[in-house]
């Protein structure tokens, strides 16, 4: 298993679909040196070319700058036969249509600047139409078709060698743990994610850091919260909006049994992932312990690396990672009048990108998972039985001790959970325990993280080509 992040199957589909329309036009460019020389010794040879331009001589130098401290060949090379565009780069290649490179134009006509949404549709890109010229700058390369009113527009040497890295595999950010990670689990200084105390620019940095952990270990801790609701939903507020459930927005509760789940008793929780039930499960579960006082025992809470254990059994039986990747399993939420939540979704959601594998997420709650069913047949051997005999495994390596990471939280101390990947539990508890919590939902946090990553990297903020991917 390879953990992987970005999107290159569409890349991957278009590229391989080589248009063999016969033009006999042949056109070799880059990587040369003329490339470095001054701008005014190439030409650019049309009004639509200036107008997609990067930008600024600056912004220009800089990204020559990037990629020659790297020593690697730039630009990419590109050429034209018979219609199919070809692009080398860093020892990889890859075959362009004429029509995908105009589905993908960024001119005015074709792609909203502000917005940045495609205006035309597919029927309005020929899936037979020629390129009739290719013209290198310093900038990128121009791309004209024939007919499509003379459409012309440039293409920046930055999107060819993008396209080409696409094709590699993305090397993951995540770190995978077991309980040794008690002697040092991710955790961030409130003061220093709230503009309050640490100023506006200072504390969207220290937000960047803080979701960075949560993507990297699938949790982060935050230290020196007040202990109060009011504050936890304010730090809550910092990564997104909150997602509503059939539980409401953010909660505040004490053991009471008021919502028809076990969370809200005082009993032991196995190690689990929450709404399993919804085809979208909860992307952040996050909470605060905000009083247990004495004479009040137990609750210590547990966390897992549901990655780091679906790794171990892809790697020790491979057959069992393949049947909890396949075999749908029946969760719901049942407890509440008038509410019936339910799915139908392998425990683990493998997504495939250019044949390769990659691990998106682990459902995991035994006391949510509903009746089996076999509607191939059924006798010792049936689907069933099967994911039985892994599920049980995916339990043990789950339950074992290596992997178990428990801990005392006290109050200030607020736990951020990527509820894709790790699964939380906790020990009974006596006494009166308040807590309080939220969701934000998968796609909320993600964007969050994207777009502080964008803030405080070198890549020009605006730029039309850089979206999308
Ligand atoms: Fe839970
Ligand atoms: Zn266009």
């Amino acid at each position: 298993m390879s953990f992987r992040s970005g999107s290159i199957g569409l890349l991957r589909a278009a590229s391989s679909r080589i248009c063999t329309v016969q033009c006999g036009h042949t056109q070799v460019f880059g990587p040369t040196a003329r490339l470095y020389t001054t701008r005014s010794s190439l030409s650019v040879p049309s009004s639509r070319a200036s107008a997609g331009r990067s930008g600024s001589m600056t912004a220009i130098s800089l990204e020559r700058r990037h990629y020659a401290s790297k020593r690697d060949n730039y630009p990419p090379k590109v050429s034209l036969k018979n219609n199919v565009v070809d692009v080398e780069h860093r020892g990889r290649s890859l075959k362009l249509s004429a029509a995908y490179l105009l589905d993908h134009c960024r001119c005015s006509k074709c792609s909203h600047a502000k917005t940045k949404q495609r205006l035309k549709t597919l029927s309005e890109v020929d899936p037979n139409v020629f390129i009739s010229e290719l013209t290198p700058s310093s900038d990128g390369i121009t791309v004209q078709w024939h007919g499509q009113d003379g459409h012309t527009a440039l293409f920046p040497w930055r999107f060819w060698a993008r396209l080409v890295e696409a094709q590699s595999p993305q090397i993951s950010s995540k770190i995978l743990w077991d309980n040794k990670i008690a002697s040092k689990p991710p955790s961030i200084d409130y003061e220093r994610l709230m503009p309050s105390s640490a100023g506006e620019e200072e504390a969207e940095k220290a937000v960047l850091e803080w979701i960075s952990k949560v993507d990297q270990y699938g949790f982060c801790f935050v230290n020196g919260v007040p202990a109060t609701p009011e504050a936890t939903e304010e730090l809550i507020n910092r990564i997104g909006t909150i997602r509503q459930t059939h539980y409401g927005g953010f909660w505040d509760f004490t053991a009471d049994m008021s919502l028809g789940d076990l969370a809200y008793s005082s009993q032991q929780l196995p190690a689990h992932t929450d709404s399993t039930y919804f085809t979208d499960p909860s992307g952040l579960q996050i909470f605060h312990l905000l009083s247990h006082p004495p004479p009040g025992e137990g609750g210590h809470t547990l966390l897992v690396d549901g990655f780091k254990a679906a790794l171990q059994l892809e790697h020790d039986q491979p057959g069992m990672y393949q049947t909890l990747s396949t075999v749908p399993v029946p969760h719901h939420a049942s407890g509440n009048q008038g509410l019936m939540y339910r799915t139908c979704r392998p425990v683990l959601t493998v997504t495939h990108e250019e044949g390769d594998e990659s691990l998106e997420m682990v459902r995991w709650n035994n006391e949510d998972r509903g009746v089996l069913v076999d509607r191939d047949g059924w006798d010792e051997e049936s689907t069933v039985e099967v994911w039985y005999e892994a599920a049980r495994e995916f339990e043990r390596i789950l339950r074992s001790r290596e992997n178990e990471y428990w801990v005392k939280l006290q109050p200030g101390t607020v736990c951020v959970i990527d509820n894709w990947r790790v699964l939380h539990g906790r020990s009974s508890f006596t006494g009166s325990r308040r807590m309080c919590g939220a969701y934000v939902g998968r796609d909320d946090w993600r964007s969050r993280l994207w777009t502080l990553q964008r803030r405080f990297s070198n890549t020009q903020k605006d730029d039309l080509w850089d979206f999308g991917w």
